[in-house]
């Protein structure tokens, strides 16, 4: 049977059925997968421990559901189509049955050096296929994979690598990006020398000079020369852990996100084949990064398990001009384009100039994710990309969702610019104001919880379970909370109105406050620092640190470049601060508490209606720091 959603009655019709009768949902469509034992029971499920299982004592193989499934019915169609860096280089083409003896021999290679079940990997790589090669490789032999976004930094790939007790570490000696070389093996190396691991595997990109340490580095091509090509997949429980996913939360220190097999799997491709109405034979492009849950979720997981042709690019938007993504949706005639507003937004402002020598008639579905996307970056996207004729479906998610939750099926359910619109079946999500009460009805806006299982949702924190439960499963008891605003219109449409907690979503990216302010507290003329959001043009988020000095010497300008340095250094050149304020104080309670509340409208520049500031402990701070400001 189909689990693919045609029109709008019908969704309504399978949403109330999901919500009926959750088990008998899931279980229908998780039906259509290969497992190797049956489950005994849908769910086992508490939001107080939290405890979730999905699947119960069921037995599979993620790989299998994405290559033997495949290998016989369409083994010649491209799974993985790979459009380098310099569009002068030849991409690549990998058929599902390429694929599966890829993914054959560097698992073989993989369990040669000693990786067994249940062990970390962390995967640390440009955008090149054997990143995803890489991905499944561990999936298939039951070693846990967690991917590192390659524009990290040591000391953040280190603390990573620390976290979940890496064995291994797979990386590249570089790679290519824009007019840019950038070092990788490099930064691993630095990594490594705080955070040891047995083995490192390179693949060979850029072919520029590294250095090999004996006995722990080993070639890509060395390690899988003359390996066998098949193997039998490793058996894994429906609740095995799949990968770890480092992501920022309000406190300092990045979470690992668990994710574990069976439900991870039938969500993926379930709300993949019915978000996007992906057709066998259509390309599908999203421009995501492997190192972000979006393309953990919808470059690798979901479109091969559908047994979609995913597009994957090494480049950047703007390389060698502000065509070359419309330029690849010509080459390739990709159907469906995914994206981030940043990216459109960043697009927006070279003017359609860009688009027009292109072809994009291909184009069906236009797809947003990461951050709210404005008005008018949506209307820009409609018009110009779209040519008024492809759907535009915003979806709301989180890497502690695992898979798309809010958003409109494509050419299905009617679209609203910056509306993520109705929640997937299976998805009960509930508003709820700051004590938890449930607002009911329509015309609400409070704070987005969930309060059902879904199968892929976040299962534990990697290490701390309690984090977890403090993180997710407390703030509003018996609810998952997603740390968003939302408004639910008089047409019953959500729409995500971005973070309540002290997270900035710069570019798509989640960056914790408090983690930036500790990079920046690393400097050693930094006295205390505090660090908020602001409203960006292209970012969408910008971030604005203010900062007690002891100024030594220094100009302000050279301090502030260096605070910036530091936090490049320590997080990685995302975490940048755009503005950094040098001032004498910090707008305090008496209790100390720092009133972010104010820091934030100074930042955003509404300086007339700060609220009231009658329990700070020094009222003039707020002056100097308004007189002050970037
Ligand atoms: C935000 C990315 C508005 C939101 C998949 C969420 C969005 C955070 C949207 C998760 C959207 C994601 N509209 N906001 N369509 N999609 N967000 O974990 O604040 O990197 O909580 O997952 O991005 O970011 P993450």
């Amino acid at each position: 049977m189909s689990d693919r959603l045609h029109t709008l009655s019908g969704y309504f019709h399978e949403y109330q059925k999901s919500v009926a009768q959750p088990e008998e949902f899931w279980a229908r469509i998780a039906d259509s997968f290969h497992w190797k034992k049956r489950w005994d029971k849908v769910l086992d499920w508490n939001f107080d421990e939290p405890n979730v299982n999905w699947f119960v004592k069921g037995k599979l193989n993620i790989t299998e559901n994405i290559l033997e499934r495949h290998l016989f019915t369409i083994g010649d169609r491209p799974a993985i189509i790979w459009e380098p860096n310099d569009p002068s280089e030849e991409g690549r083409t990998i058929t599902y049955r390429e694929l599966y003896h890829e993914v054959c021999k560097f698992s073989n290679a993989l369990k040669a050096k000693g990786i067994q079940k249940g062990d970390k990997v962390i995967i640390y790589m440009p955008m090149v296929p054997e990143a995803a090669i890489a991905m499944l490789a561990c999936a298939r032999i039951g070693a846990v994979h967690s991917v590192v976004f390659a524009g990290f930094s040591s000391s953040a790939l280190s603390d990573r690598i620390i976290d979940c007790g890496a064995k291994a570490v797979l990386t590249s000696d570089g790679n290519f990006r824009g007019n840019k070389k950038i070092a990788v093996k490099a930064v691993v190396d630095e990594a490594l020398e705080k955070a040891p691991v047995d083995t490192v595997i390179v693949y060979q990109r850029t072919r520029q000079d590294v250095i090999m340490k004996e006995g722990r580095d080993h070639w890509w091509h060395d390690v899988i020369d003359g390996i066998a090509d098949t193997n039998k997949a490793e058996e894994m429980d429906s609740e095995d852990m799949l990968f770890i996913l480092y992501t920022s939360g309000s406190t300092g220190k990045p979470k690992g996100v668990v994710h574990t097999t069976g439900g991870y799997m039938v969500y993926t491709k379930y709300s993949f084949e019915n978000v996007f109405q992906y057709s066998p034979g259509d390309v599908y492009w999203c421009t995501a990064d492997i190192g972000w849950i979006t393309g953990h979720s919808y470059i690798v997981y979901g479109p091969l398990l559908s047994g979609a042709t995913s597009l994957m690019f090494e480049g950047v938007p703007t390389f060698p001009d502000a065509g070359r993504f419309w330029a690849v949706v010509e080459k390739y005639k990709v159907n469906t384009f995914y994206t981030a507003p940043t990216a459109i937004r960043a697009l927006q402002a070279y003017g359609t100039d860009p688009i027009e020598p292109y072809d994009l008639s291909s184009l069906k579905v236009l797809g947003s994710v990461g951050e709210p996307i404005n008005e008018e970056a949506w209307h820009w996207y409609h018009t110009h990309v779209g040519k008024s004729k492809c759907p535009i479906v915003d979806t709301w998610w989180q890497t502690e969702t695992g898979g798309i939750m809010v958003s409109p099926l494509a050419g299905i359910t009617p679209t609203k610019p910056a509306y993520a619109t109705l929640p997937l079946p299976g998805v009960q999500l509930c508003i709820v104001d700051a004590e938890g009460k449930e607002l009911k009805g329509n015309s609400v806006e409070g704070n987005l919880c969930v309060k059902f299982p879904w199968p892929s949702m976040i299962r534990t924190t990697y290490g701390d379970h309690d984090r977890c439960k403090q993180t997710y499963f407390s703030t509003y008891k018996g609810m998952y909370f997603t740390g968003d605003g939302v408004k639910r219109d008089h047409d019953g449409y959500y729409r995500i109105l971005g973070r309540v907690d002290d997270v900035i979503n710069v570019s798509g990216h989640r960056m914790g406050t408090a983690e930036v302010e500790n990079a920046i507290n690393e400097h050693p003329l930094v006295i205390e620092s505090a660090v908020v959001g602001f409203p960006h043009e292209v970012k969408g988020q910008g971030i604005y640190a203010y900062v007690i000095c002891d100024m030594k010497n220094r100009t302000e300008e050279n301090l502030t470049n260096e605070i910036k340095d530091t936090v490049s250094k320590i997080i990685g050149p995302i975490a940048k601060p755009d503005k950094v304020q040098i001032v004498s104080g910090l707008p305090k309670t008496r209790s100390g508490k720092i009133m972010r509340r104010i820091l934030r409208k100074v930042a955003e520049g509404s300086v007339e209606n700060l609220g009231d500031t009658s329990t700070l402990l020094d009222p003039e701070v707020v002056e100097q720091i308004i007189a002050g400001r970037k």
